[in-house]
């Protein structure tokens, strides 16, 4: 199971939306889908049609009773309307867990080793975040192989991105792992010159760490969120839905060098 979390202190970029399109997209295939429900809002989890008010087995119950939760969390996955894909779901009690857990010391594996409980079942896992730093992130940085950045082209989030890098960078010292990171330009409009410039510096600040396309500015994704579906099913052709096709193919590609590296070094080892 190759697992990816999409992270952004920042809110609104379109760290959901990633997930949940990528998500349709990779539903039209055969592999297995883990979707991972971060966010105390519990955006995900309310797209595919559960109530984040009314979830009694998720996340929060994960970290409320962890050894006997985190061995095996399959009795707590939830079905979805996205073909073989389902859910771990967010609760919105876990919008206390920062407050009781405290400086989160020894808790940033618990997701990590939960999902571990299910990963010969999963073939992806997508982990959506709140748009804050806090155990929730932690645990998501821990568990995951890839990390999506998606970033906002506009000035502001510029901002909002250096921010965030350098939580990672802080975050990942504490947790002694280096994982690969990629900023997905979000939001793009190619007619106005904010996008073009904020592109174009986030090029240069990050060169080989952004993605080399971007999803395009498209009405539709606010369409597919009131409908409860990807975009993928309500428009597949439409600009957005596209652009997340090739993210995902992009993604799945580095997966794929990723592992033929392995089995090199694997074989002349
Ligand atoms: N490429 C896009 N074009 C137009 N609208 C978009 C695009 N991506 C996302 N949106 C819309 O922007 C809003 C915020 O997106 P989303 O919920 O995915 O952000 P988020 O980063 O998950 O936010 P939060 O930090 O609050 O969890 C939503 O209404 C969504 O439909
Ligand atoms: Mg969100």
């Amino acid at each position: 199971m190759k697992t990816w979390a999409v992270v952004n202190q920042k809110g609104g970029v379109g760290k959901t939306t990633t997930a949940i399109t990528i998500a349709g997209h990779l539903g039209k295939t055969e592999k297995r889908l883990l979707l991972v429900d971060l966010d105390p809002h519990g955006s995900l989890t309310s797209y595919l049609g559960y109530d984040p008010d009314e979830i009694s087995t998720g996340i929060y119950s994960l970290f409320s009773n962890p050894t006997e939760n985190e061995r095996d969390i399959a009795k707590m996955l939830l079905p979805t309307p996205i073909k073989n894909t389902y859910l771990f779901a967010a609760s919105s009690a876990l919008a206390t867990l920062d407050r009781q857990m405290g400086t989160g010391v020894g808790k940033g594996l618990i997701v990590s080793r939960a999902i571990q409980s299910v990963a010969d079942r999963f073939s992806y896992g997508i982990i959506d975040c709140p748009p804050m730093l806090g155990i929730l992130m932690i645990n998501a940085l821990a568990a995951c192989d890839q990390l999506l950045i998606p970033a906002q082209t506009d000035y502001l989030s510029l901002k909002g991105l250096d921010r965030m890098v350098h939580t990672l960078a802080m975050v990942e010292k504490s947790l002694h792992k280096k994982t690969p990171y990629m900023i997905v330009p979000t939001m793009y409009d190619k007619r106005t010159k904010a996008s073009i410039d904020a592109l174009q510096e986030m090029k240069n600040r990050y060169r080989f760490n952004v993605w080399g396309s971007v999803i395009p500015i498209d009405t539709k994704f606010r369409d597919a969120s009131k409908a409860g579906v990807p975009l993928s099913e309500l428009a597949p052709g439409s600009r957005g839905s596209v652009a997340y096709y090739n993210l995902l193919n992009f993604l799945i590609g580095i997966n794929e060098r990723n592992d033929d590296a392995k089995q090199d070094t694997q074989q002349f080892a």
